[in-house]
């Protein structure tokens, strides 16, 4: 990427040159600036060539300008869940660090919290919903199978000139629609874009069935993300899937082949394997890709679902406890919704600096993973 960099910019130094040489040129009758005029000629040619092989447009940078989150008011404790399946406080705790998780009231939907969240990411933002170029949802329990739950989002916001579609990759939705708006904003179509992760797995949940639904809350998170020609932004991205896998976390649905009910299915162990390895696998990966090392990266913020996964992938990459957001005792598992949720959180906390270099990494159904590297801020000159 810096080789990149350097090769833009010393082509745009020779290209000036050459608008001198092509002047004196036109001033002078000498020969040396018209064989200046021909070696550089020669070179812009050779670095444009080199920058075109390696894929190289003029950068747009996507930045997070804005965050927000949305917990619904109702708290459900272990002690609560006690009461109502074969359970313990202290094998939640002990197995997945979950104290409490919050719990979707009758009226309140993914869209619904969706908007909540997304009103607090445009505020944070300083823009007004109609700036928007694009809404992203990333979920897996919209209210509708059509239209999408971005819809809703879209309309609720006043956000009358935005497109708007879901994303659902389970867990991994939230960077794999962050990436998707990265595209978006580095393609040069549009320059804002919300992206929200919403979901209600409470509605999706057995509550007899003690080896899920102890795991999982509702919630929303949102960023609006802005183009900008430079750093800060996203570095770099790794998105994944194994489908031959897709079983090992999965819910029906009512347009296949089960009449219901739809509830989560999983193996627990399974999928907690492949979380640790891949939790690795991807981050490594987007640290390559950024031009980093792990020791650059100041946080990670990785999908919440359980701190044992975490601190298993943390101590396999050798990071402190302290490098790896957790909230997870808190929220317990909100699927798409976990990272945008932690983000703003660790925003809300300061603990991300202008300058700071994060990894954001999830799994989930699929079985799927994703990771994003960014470099923090706004790109906006404080005042
Ligand atoms: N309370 C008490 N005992 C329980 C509970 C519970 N809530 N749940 C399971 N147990 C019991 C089991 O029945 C089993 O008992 P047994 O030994 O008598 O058979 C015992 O505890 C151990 O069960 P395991 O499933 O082996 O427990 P494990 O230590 O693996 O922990 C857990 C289970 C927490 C589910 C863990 O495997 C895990 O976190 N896996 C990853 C899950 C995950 O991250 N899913 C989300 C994916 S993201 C997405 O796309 C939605």
């Amino acid at each position: 990427m810096l080789t990149l960099k350097l090769l833009y910019h010393l082509t745009l130094i020779l290209v000036k040159r050459l608008f001198i040489d092509l002047l004196s040129i036109s001033c002078t009758p000498d020969l040396l600036p018209l064989s200046r005029l021909t070696l550089r000629s020669y070179f812009v040619i050779l670095f444009l060539y080199k920058l075109s092989k390696k894929g190289f447009t003029l950068a747009r940078y996507a930045r997070v300008i804005g965050w927000g989150k949305y917990l619904p008011a109702k708290v459900l404790t272990n002690q609560e869940l006690e009461r109502s399946v074969n359970t313990s406080d202290a094998w939640i705790l002990s197995r997945t660090g979950i104290r409490e998780r919050r719990i979707a009231a009758d009226n309140e939907t993914a869209s619904s919290m969706a908007v909540r969240a997304s009103r607090g990411a445009l505020e944070v933002a300083g823009l007004k919903p109609d700036s928007l170029d694009l809404v992203i949802t990333a979920t897996c329990t919209p209210e509708h199978i059509f239209p999408a739950c971005a819809s809703s989002v879209q309309h609720s916001l006043g956000a009358k000139q935005a497109a708007a579609f879901d994303v659902n990759a389970a867990c991994s939705g939230f960077i794999y629609a962050l990436a998707t708006a990265c595209q978006f904003i580095g393609s040069g179509a549009y320059n804002n874009i919300l992206v929200v992760g919403s979901e209600v797995y409470s509605r999706i949940l057995d509550w007899k069935d003690r080896s899920t639904c102890v795991l999982f809350g509702d919630g929303a998170g949102a960023v609006v993300m802005q183009a900008g020609d430079s750093p800060p932004g996203m570095l770099s991205f790794a998105l994944g899937n194994d489908g031959s896998r897709a079983n090992s976390i999965f819910t029906p649905g009512p347009c296949g082949l089960s009449s219901g009910p739809y509830y989560i299915t999983m193996n627990g162990p399974e999928v907690f394997k492949f979380a640790v390895n891949v939790l690795c696998l991807a981050t490594r990966q987007v640290v390559k890709a950024a031009g980093l090392d792990l020791s650059d990266i100041e946080l990670i913020i990785p999908h919440q679902a359980n701190t044992r996964i975490l601190k298993s992938a943390a101590r396999a990459l050798e990071l402190p406890p302290e490098k790896v957001f957790i909230n997870v005792d808190r929220y317990g598992n909100t699927s798409a919704a976990s990272i945008p949720i932690a983000l703003c959180e660790a925003a809300e906390q300061g603990r991300l600096k202008d300058g700071d270099h994060i990894v954001l990494v999830g799994f989930g159904g699929g079985l799927s993973w994703a990771a994003m590297a960014l470099e923090w801020g706004s790109g906006r000159r404080k005042k």
